[in-house]
C-alpha cells in the first residue's frame, strides 16, 4: 500500500484517482510516502525518512521548503497551468468591465429602491442610460505580457473576440509557442507593446526581475485611454505609478485581482478579491494533476512537473 498524507481541503475528484486497493489517503496517515497539499506551510512540518514526494495542488510553492527537501531527495511537484482556464475566463470579464460601464450602470439601478412604479423606473433609466454607454473590444488591440499557460489562452481568446493581439515574452517556451495562434504579433520590447495597445494584460510571474516592472517610465508610453489588467501579481505593478497615470488621464482604467488600500474607492479602478483561480473546475484540475503526477512517480518512477528535478 502507498501512504499519502493530505493537508487542507483537497478536491474529492482529485483524491478519487488513488484506488482504495493500493492507496491509504488522509490527513492522519502516518509514515507517509508522500504529502499532498494546497497552501499548508510545510516549513515546521517534521519529515520522516521515508517521505519520497510532495505534490502541491497549485502553481506556487513558497509554502514548501524546497532547498531542504531537495537536500533530502524529496521530489516536489506542482500543477502548472491547471488553473489557467479559470484565470482566462476572469480576464474576459475584466475586458468587458473595462470596455462598458457595466458596474456603474448596475450600481445605479440598485440605488433606485425608492421608486415603486415600473414605468417611472423605466423612464428614468431610459433617460440616464447614455451615461453608461461604452465601447466594444472588437477591433481593439490587446497586449499580453507573459505568454505561458494563462497568457497564451488569453491571447487566443482575444483573437476570437475580434481583437488584434500583440505579445511580449522574452522566454517563451516551445510548448507555449505551439499553443499560441500565429496571428499574435510579437512585440520586441515592452515599451513597443505599451505604445500600441488599447488594453494590456499581465500574465508573468513575480521574480526579482519583474517586481515593479510596470513603472512610471513604461506607463508614460501608454496611449491615452489604455486599460491595464493585472491578474498576475500585485508586486509586478508600481501602484503609485498606476495611480499617477490614472490622474494624468493616460491610463483610463486599472482592473486587478489584487486590492490594496491605495486603490480602493476610485471609479477608474476595478478590484477583485484574488478570485482568478477560484472555480470548482480549477480546484479539481489541480488536484487531479497533482494526484496523477504522484501516482506516476510512486508506481512508475516517472517525474513530471517537479520544481526540484528535471522530468524523467
Ligand atoms: N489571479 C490569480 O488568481 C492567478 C492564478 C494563477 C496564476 N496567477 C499568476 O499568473 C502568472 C502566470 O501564470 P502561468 O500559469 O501562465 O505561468 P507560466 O509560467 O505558464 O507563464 C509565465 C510566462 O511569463 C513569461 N515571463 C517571465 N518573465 C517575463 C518578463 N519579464 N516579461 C514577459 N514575460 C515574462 C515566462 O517566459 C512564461 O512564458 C503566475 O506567475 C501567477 O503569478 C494568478
Amino acid at each position: 500500500m502507498y501512504r499519502i498524507r493530505t493537508f487542507n481541503q483537497i478536491s474529492q475528484t482529485g483524491l478519487s484517482r488513488f484506488s482504495n486497493d493500493e492507496y491509504m489517503v488522509g490527513p492522519d496517515v502516518d509514515r507517509p510516502d508522500a504529502f499532498m497539499l494546497r497552501s499548508q506551510k510545510l516549513h515546521e512540518e517534521p519529515v520522516a525518512g521515508n517521505l519520497l514526494a510532495v505534490a502541491r495542488a497549485g502553481a506556487g510553492v513558497n509554502n514548501i521548503p524546497i532547498d531542504d527537501y531537495t537536500h533530502k531527495g524529496i521530489v516536489v511537484f506542482n500543477t502548472p497551468g491547471a488553473n489557467a482556464n479559470a484565470v482566462k475566463e476572469l480576464v474576459v470579464a475584466a475586458l468587458m468591465l473595462g470596455s462598458r460601464s457595466i458596474l456603474d450602470g448596475m450600481n445605479r439601478v440598485q440605488e433606485l429602491t425608492d421608486i415603486a412604479e415600473p414605468e417611472v423606473m423605466a423612464k428614468l433609466l431610459e433617460k440616464e442610460k447614455k451615461q453608461f454607454a461604452g465601447d466594444e473590444v472588437f477591433g481593439k488591440t490587446l497586449g499580453v505580457i507573459g505568454l505561458g499557460a494563462i497568457g497564451s489562452l488569453v491571447a487566443n481568446m482575444a483573437l476570437e473576440l475580434g481583437m488584434k493581439v500583440a505579445g511580449f515574452d522574452p522566454a517563451l517556451s516551445v510548448e507555449a509557442a505551439w499553443r499560441l495562434s500565429s496571428q499574435v504579433r510579437k512585440a520586441d520590447t515592452l515599451s513597443a507593446l505599451f505604445t500600441r495597445c488599447d488594453y494590456i494584460s499581465l500574465h508573468l510571474p513575480v521574480l526579482d526581475s519583474t517586481r515593479g516592472l510596470i513603472n512610471s517610465e513604461l506607463l508614460g508610453a501608454v496611449r491615452p485611454g489604455t486599460c491595464l489588467l493585472n491578474f498576475a501579481r500585485q508586486e509586478i505593478v508600481d501602484e503609485a505609478a498606476v495611480l499617477q497615470s490614472l490622474e494624468d488621464g493616460k491610463l483610463r482604467k486599472y482592473i486587478a485581482d489584487f486590492p490594496s488600500p491605495a486603490l480602493i474607492g476610485r471609479s477608474d479602478v476595478i478590484l477583485m478579491p484574488h478570485i482568478g483561480a477560484s472555480t470548482d473546475e480549477a480546484e479539481d484540475n489541480c488536484a487531479i494533476m497533482a494526484a496523477d503526477q504522484l501516482r506516476d512517480f510512486l508506481e512508475n518512477g516517472n517525474i513530471r512537473n517537479a520544481v526540484n528535478s528535471t522530468s524523467v
